[in-house]
């Protein structure tokens, strides 16, 4: 009989379903790999990779390359495999028993999964009716409950939509706890919050290359905060937690983030050419996204979802008992071509009687 930890069948799954689509729209990825003169930089790096030592020098090359962009100190760098190691890691520094964890809902889906795994208590804040966040309600339910940790995804997904500086800032600057900010997205919406870390000693923001560096196969992720923060959350990770191929690449995308900026230009432009199109379709509504994703409504999203499933595409579908998220697909963008197709076999099926 093989005795699991307490709680553990109760613990829920990421729901999210991965298949190879011949047109993959369902997880947010960037659609193409890494731009030519960069994948050249990497592959020749990767050749010179010590595969027998830990990594180490690959580690602070990278934290440094960072810390200098943000103009901060290399000790306030933290990088992590994907910010998904890094958030569950600020869940592990700031949860425990009895702890608790505001965040509002819909938003990313793992919150409450890290808020179980830490042993807190995940208090999710409903978001209203179009997605936006009451601020001062939210600010006045982490002071109620006397939240450990808040977190905010800005801009939010699945929703698309997002906080502007300034309402960032009222939440840092009006709560004591821990504030994470998750900036996965932050890229294509061009207003970060990582110039408020000086001043607040609350707040913690990750980021990823896993968005609009399309680097998610190698998992590598970021978080920044002020020096005392980041001492007592390494603490939770384990040594030598990214390895070497992953930090290489990373280095190497860093260095050459400018080759990355006309495809951040051409997905923002393709996500504006698909919002406006789709809005156009008689029963279809669209909510505004700063995000490389789009959500959309229509009654006939699950029949619409295994339609594309017949033409290989992949969109991703919420279950009817995600909050607020009855009959909404999300779709990332595409290339130009992938994005046609797509509005295509959408259109076709909505509007075929
Ligand atoms: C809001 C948000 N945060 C974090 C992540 C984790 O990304 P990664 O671990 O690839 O950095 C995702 C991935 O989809 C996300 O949507």
């Amino acid at each position: 009989m093989l005795n699991y930890r307490d709680e553990l069948d109760k613990m829920p799954s990421y729901d999210g379903v991965e298949k190879n689509y011949r047109i993959k729209v369902n997880a947010n990825e960037c659609t193409l790999s890494l731009p030519p003169l960069v994948e050249e930089r990497v592959m020749n790096r990767l050749a010179h990779v010590a595969f027998n030592r830990y990594p180490n020098e690959e580690y602070y090359s990278l934290v440094e390359q960072i810390a200098k962009n943000f103009s901060v100190d290399d000790e306030q760098i933290i990088l992590g495999g994907g910010s998904s190691e890094i958030i569950e890691k600020v869940f592990h520094a700031f949860g425990g028993a009895g702890k608790k964890v505001v965040f509002p809902q819909p938003s990313f889906s793992m919150y409450k999964i890290y808020a179980k795994a830490a042993e807190s208590e995940g208090i999710p804040f409903d978001l209203d009716e179009n997605f936006n966040l009451d601020v001062d309600a939210f600010i006045k339910k982490i002071r109620e409950v006397n939240a450990n940790l808040a977190v905010v995804c800005n801009p939010n997904n699945p929703t698309g939509n997002v906080l502007s500086p300034a309402q960032v800032e009222k939440i840092a600057a009006s709560i004591d706890c821990a504030f994470l900010l998750d900036e996965a997205y932050v890229e294509f919406y061009g207003r970060s919050a990582v110039n408020l870390v000086a001043k607040y000693p609350n707040l913690l923001v990750a980021r990823t290359f896993s968005k609009a560096y399309g680097l998610a196969g190698a998992r590598v992720g970021y978080m920044i905060a002020q020096r005392e923060v980041t001492r007592m959350v390494n603490k939770t990770f384990m040594p030598y937690h990214l390895n070497s191929l992953s930090l290489v690449t990373a280095d190497i995308v860093y260095q050459m983030r400018d080759e990355f900026v006309p495809r951040l230009h051409m997905i923002v432009a393709e996500r504006k050419r698909m919002a406006e199109r789709l809005q156009k379709l008689s029963g279809v509504e669209i909510f505004p996204s700063e995000t490389n994703f789009i959500l959309f409504r229509t009654t006939r999203a699950a029949e619409l979802k295994d339609y594309l499933e017949t033409l290989d595409i992949g969109i991703r579908y919420f279950s009817p008992n995600a909050f607020g998220l009855k009959n909404c697909l999300r779709l990332s963008i595409g290339t130009r071509m992938e994005n046609d197709e797509v509005f295509s076999a959408i259109k076709n099926f909505l509007e075929a009687v």
